[in-house]
């Protein structure tokens, strides 16, 4: 069980790196968590109008997630990249350099999945743009193929993952809970729409 510690302590440490706040405050584009949503993700870094950071912020929130699996699976053989891809999203959502308030985690769920099942991540990212392009709401994107996720994984073989991504969805589900309830009342901000009331 040591190893299965020390896979979740890597996944964890990768995954509770803020880039969301750290490329935001090195641009001189200021506190994300005082911007918009206050959620400290791309979608969020977006509202600061700068395409170029919220891209990068999307890009390694990913990696973490992915990197915390490949690392995992380059030192172990059995459960242990799942475990890091766990410790990952749990980093990014309750991490120890921003007094556990994190993120909503959809760009870590998107790169633990493609460091677990390539496959099923895109069909994550397919169902991500055409519910975005169709509804503009990055929230209900995330939370749309998130919960297809576990099915994907199944059509494509990888059932170990299932359980684990099961869990990571109701998790996604549950940060996402002031999203859905602005969804539900028609407040919730569009992708690219500069106000988002605070979350
Ligand atoms: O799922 C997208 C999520 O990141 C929403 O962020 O800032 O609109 O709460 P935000």
């Amino acid at each position: 069980w040591p190893s299965f510690v020390a896979a979740l302590a890597l996944g964890y440490l990768l995954g509770a790196i803020p880039f969301g706040v750290i490329f935001t405050r090195l641009a001189g584009a200021g506190d994300l968590r005082t911007i918009g949503s206050g959620n400290i993700g791309a979608t969020n870094v977006l509202r600061t109008g700068r395409k170029g950071l919220a891209a990068a912020t999307l890009i390694f929130d990913a990696l973490k997630g992915t990197a915390a699996v490949l690392i995992a699976a380059h030192l172990w053989v059995d459960e242990q990249p799942l475990i890091a891809g766990l410790g990952a999203f749990v980093g990014h959502l309750w991490p120890i350099w921003l007094k556990f308030k994190g993120g909503k985690g959809v760009a870590t769920y998107l790169g633990v999945l493609f460091g677990v099942a390539w496959p099923a991540a895109l069909v994550f990212v397919a169902v991500w743009l055409a519910v975005a392009a169709i509804t503009k709401y990055s929230s209900l994107a995330a939370l749309i193929a998130s919960i297809v996720t576990p099915s994907a994984l199944i059509f494509f073989g990888y059932d170990d993952a299932v359980h684990l991504y099961m869990g990571l969805t109701i998790l996604l589900l549950w940060t996402h809970r002031a999203n859905i309830d602005r969804l539900r009342k028609g407040s919730e901000g569009k992708i690219g729409g500069t106000a988002a009331p605070a979350a």
